[in-house]
């Protein structure tokens, strides 16, 4: 069933709330003590391409806005490579605070917060998801259950699988993350070359 604007507003509304009060987390006293927000996602509700990160990190959490760093720089350039920018596609992460000291989210954070996260894909039914790193293209073959034996990044980058989602096909693009292109200049020709990948959906 696809939900109206005003509807799949109010539901991202309901997700920011429940995530304010989430003290079953073990990120929420973390984010109290440093005066975080969560970072819910950022952009349009009725999307086709949907981009999923890993787990916000400072920048992030102090303004709730994802991908608000050095890697939403390289972020910004990717998609104005293809003529989008924020505002046409829907950003977010599986984990929606911060982990100390920027380390990967664990496990049972992931656990936790995926019901966030499938809830938004649900709400707004993309065409195509994007992840961005290794986490999110394993959680969403996983969940999509895409007809593909989950390989190294490395091996799948770039590439279009198909997966079922409970409102139709969904096709997954995993990609780098963009902080790789931070800490290797080279991979960022990489990054730029994936994108194009997007174009055709846009
Ligand atoms: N890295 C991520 O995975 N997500 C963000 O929002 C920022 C950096």
């Amino acid at each position: 069933m696809s939900l109206s604007t005003e509807q799949k507003f109010e539901k991202m509304k309901e997700i920011r709330d429940k995530l304010l009060n989430f003290k079953k987390s073990p990120l929420y006293k973390y984010r109290l003590e440093n005066k975080y927000f969560p970072v819910v996602g950022e952009g349009s509700h009725n999307a086709r391409i949907m981009f999923i990160g890993e787990a916000p990190g400072k920048n992030e959490a102090e303004t709730a806005r994802p991908f608000c760093g050095k890697s939403g720089k390289v972020l910004d350039e990717m998609l104005e490579s293809i003529n989008l920018n924020r505002s046409d596609v829907y950003i977010t992460n599986i984990v929606k605070d911060r982990p100390p000291e920027n380390r990967d989210p664990s496990p049972e954070e992931i656990k936790l917060y995926a019901p966030f996260l499938n809830e938004q894909i649900d709400i707004i039914q993309p065409r195509v998801i994007a992840t961005l790193g290794r986490f999110s293209m394993v959680y969403i073959l996983e969940l999509l259950k895409c007809d593909t034996p989950i390989l190294s990044i490395g091996q799948m980058h770039g590439k279009e699988y198909s997966g079922q989602a409970s409102f139709g096909l969904v096709t997954v693009v995993p990609l780098y993350h963009p902080a790789v292109a931070l800490y290797n200049g080279g991979n960022k020709g990489t990054l730029l070359e994936d994108f194009q990948v997007l174009k055709k959906y846009v």
